[in-house]
């Protein structure tokens, strides 16, 4: 790994063993990028790399001979030669909106700098990555930016991030900052996203880029389910294993932008940061702005390297706290189960049958507060329900933990009912504008997190729960997205910051309460997924996938989960049949291997299980410990994609140590006589023999991959019937003398 500078021509070359990384300062002191991709050897003079022409009809810059029009840019502002979409937007004190920074100096860190109040990757040692930071300057504006890059030694990854500061007198305003530009000098590129809604989150798109705009955004005041804050761009030939892939993965859980345009002479400037969309931000002097994190790699291996790649990055310099390198706990929820109709001793009913089972922790969904019956009410009161737990939580907890079972609970401290005590003495505390009413979503209001003493309300009012019932495990829930997006708290002038403000100060009480509760495993959750991104990752390690838990619809939302995010973050369950999403019968070991893939726990009443479905659970559960390092830890591989193949779905583990590979096989519609099939696998030592635990079998690993398991030899799948999930687990033998 190492960060070159040419002192003379102002050329930095970011690169590792994978991938280099250029760029230049061009006559006029702006930056341009020169190269992103596959590494390049080091020389002294990249000269050859730069286009600097300008084309007929271009307009050019006032004391230049550049069109920026027709340059590869780095970090490209506004309103100058340059008619494609800008990275940087300000308007200044006289209204006007043009900016041009220029090259002032730069300073190389090793290791990786904090950003202030905004989640990020980290490292460990300073070893582990170098940090190059580019200053520019804008003098009639008399601002400054900084261009962070960081390249990781281990990895194929540069992260970027961009901080602005006003030395202006004058108050300065950000339109639009995004944390990364880049041009590319082609498009040659498909490019791929997670689409999908609540129940149907991260279904894999891909679509060949075309000239002009297109983006993906969310305006919701979260990450959503409808786009998560990633992109892929991959050459038309890239596959799961061959062709180059870039990814671009944005470390936060607000509005986003992730736009490419493709512009006349068929260059591609990818773009991704906040959504300048209803974004504003009032900078005053002395003041200074920090974007999120752009975490951007880079595989010529395909895509499954590529997720690779970031589910390495993220288990183990994103996710933080014990929990990271910890076997999680198996689980059981009590929300389908019992929804809001449950009391203590149904409780506890369903955690002694659940502790029988093998279950490791219990978890108290929605429905323990005061008077919440329904969705209808009592978010804000985070006091107990005495009908319901008339002895309270502490005592409840003891009792689960009596049984030998850890306790968790369920919280949206976000959230807020109109039919609420705290509704009542604090209407002023709800997102909102004056003299208009808020829109209800699933009968509740936000609270306002932009202003800190809502925020030292709840993080108090929690934090005393939570002792009091001495948890293990916190489900943080958010179910609905932001209207009236606004606070009474802020300035006119601050209105249109609203939105990440409220980000900061949903990371202000994650950091608050993790830090308090070291020990305590943190689960994401937004109605399912609908914030399953890098930034809630950084405070939870564990986030509940998706709401549907149906086994077939979650083939597929974990599959496309997988194309960035790690199986270690991915909440699992096993749910009841007919599914409640779907209505569907799938078999119960189904749905078990299904949950296997992630961090498995079960969402029914254990007391509506017969005698041979709970030996079939309890089985489950004892299987699942055995193999879940190789889940947890292990490096994931697609082989089949539900999305290419209506039939089949296939995906393996390796374990850390190479020893155990799990592969998972989804027959999700029967053929009557089917065809032959085998399955290659990946990644395995080419001369190792390996057993399929549970049979005579070995196979060599050559063979395995080469030739690929004869799945009708193993698995009878002529008569099986729809939504049959298999698991096979094959062993390194041994080495015998
Ligand atoms: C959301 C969550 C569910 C459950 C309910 C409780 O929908 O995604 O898992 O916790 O809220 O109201």
């Amino acid at each position: 790994m190492a960060i070159y500078v040419n002192e003379e021509t102002l050329t930095f070359h970011l690169t590792n063993r994978d991938v280099s990384y250029l760029f230049s300062v061009l006559p006029n002191g702006e930056l341009t990028h020169l190269y992103y991709g596959k590494k390049l050897s080091h020389v002294a003079d990249f000269s050859q790399l730069f286009y600097t022409e300008v084309k007929d009809n271009s307009c050019t810059e006032a004391d230049a001979a550049l069109s920026m029009d027709v340059i590869r840019q780095e970090y490209p502002s506004f309103s100058r030669s340059d008619f494609r979409l800008p990275a940087v937007q300000l308007t200044n004190k006289d209204g006007h909106r043009v900016s041009r920074f220029t090259y002032t100096g730069y300073e190389k860190v090793k290791g990786k700098t904090k950003l202030k109040g905004l989640p990020a990757t980290y490292v460990e040692s300073s070893e582990e990555a170098d940090t190059l930071k580019v200053f520019l300057r804008d003098e009639v504006l008399e601002a400054t930016l900084t261009l962070s890059y960081t390249i990781y030694q281990h990895h194929p990854v540069i992260t970027r991030h961009v901080t602005l500061t006003n030395h202006h007198r004058d108050d300065l305003i950000i339109n639009q900052m995004m944390s990364a530009s880049l041009d590319f000098n082609h498009n040659q590129f498909d490019w791929l996203e997670l689409a999908g809604s609540w129940a149907r989150e991260r279904h894999i798109k891909r679509t060949p880029l075309h000239a002009g705009i297109q983006n993906i955004q969310s305006t919701r005041g979260a990450s959503s389910p409808q786009h998560n804050p990633f992109i892929a761009l991959l050459r038309p030939e890239t596959a799961e294993h061959v062709g180059e892939a870039y990814g671009f993965s944005l470390v936060y859980s607000g509005n986003f932008l992730a736009q490419m345009e493709v512009d006349h002479y068929d260059t591609t400037r990818v773009t991704m940061g906040i959504n300048p969309f209803d974004f504003n931000w009032r900078l005053e002097r002395d003041e200074t702005f920090t974007t999120p994190e752009v975490v951007m790699v880079y595989s010529d291996q395909g895509l499954n390297k590529l997720s690779q790649v970031y589910h390495t990055l993220y288990r183990t310099r994103l996710a933080r706290g014990v929990w990271r390198d910890k076997l999680r706990p198996v689980l059981i929820n009590n929300w389908e189960a019992t929804y809001f109709n449950f009391n203590e001793d149904k409780l506890l009913q369903m955690a002694t049958e659940a502790k029988q089972l093998g279950v490791e922790l219990f978890v108290l969904d929605d429905g323990w507060f005061k008077g919440r019956n329904s969705d209808t009410t009592s978010l804000g009161d985070w006091f107990v329900d005495e009908k319901k737990l008339p002895n309270g939580l502490r005592s409840l907890s003891e009792k689960i933990h009596g049984l030998g079972l850890q306790f968790g609970l369920w919280i949206e401290p976000e959230m807020i009912s109109p039919k609420s005590e705290l509704y009542h003495a604090h209407p002023d505390w709800v997102v909102g504008v004056n003299n208009r009413p808020n829109s209800p979503g699933r009968n509740q209001y936000v609270l306002d997190f932009s202003n800190k003493a809502v925020i030292d309300y709840i993080y108090h009012l929690i934090k005393e729960r939570l002792t009091e019932a001495n948890v293990d495990y916190v489900k943080w829930d958010m179910n609905r997205f932001m209207t009236e997006a606004g606070s009474v708290h802020l300035a006119p002038a601050d209105q249109t910051s609203f939105r990440h403000r409220y980000i900061l100060g949903v990371y202000r009480l994650y950091e608050l309460l993790t830090t308090d509760f070291p020990n305590v495993l943190f689960e994401s959750c937004a109605a399912g997924g609908a914030r399953f991104d890098p930034g809630m990752l950084y405070y939870a390690p564990q986030g509940w996938t998706s709401d549907d838990t149906d086994a077939l619809e979650r083939v597929k939302i974990q599959y496309g989960t997988s194309l960035v995010y790690p199986a270690s973050m991915m909440g699992a369950h096993v749910s009841a049949v007919p599914n409640h999403q779907t209505g569907r019968m799938t078999p119960i070991e189904t749905r078990g291997v299904v949950a296997f893939s992630g961090m498995l726990g079960y969402e029914l009443d254990p007391s509506q299980l017969s005698k041979e479905e709970k030996t079939i659970v309890q089985e489950q559960i004892r299987h699942y410990k055995q193999v879940q390092p190789v889940v947890q830890f292990g490096q994931m591989t697609r082989l089949i994609s539900p999305f290419d193949d209506p039939l089949h779905a296939s995906w393996q583990f390796v374990s850390q140590d190479e020893t155990d590979v799990l592969v998972t096989y989804i027959q999700q519609q029967a053929q009557p006589n089917p065809a032959f099939r085998q399955l290659k696998l990946v990644g395995l030592k080419k001369n190792k023999a390996y057993t399929l635990v549970g049979t005579d079998s070995i196979f060599y690993g050559d063979q395995l991959m080469y030739h690929g398991l004869e799945l009708d030899r193993y698995i009878d799948r002529s008569d099986a019937g729809d939504a049959r999930g298999y698991l096979l687990h094959f062993k390194v033998q041994e080495e015998t003398e």
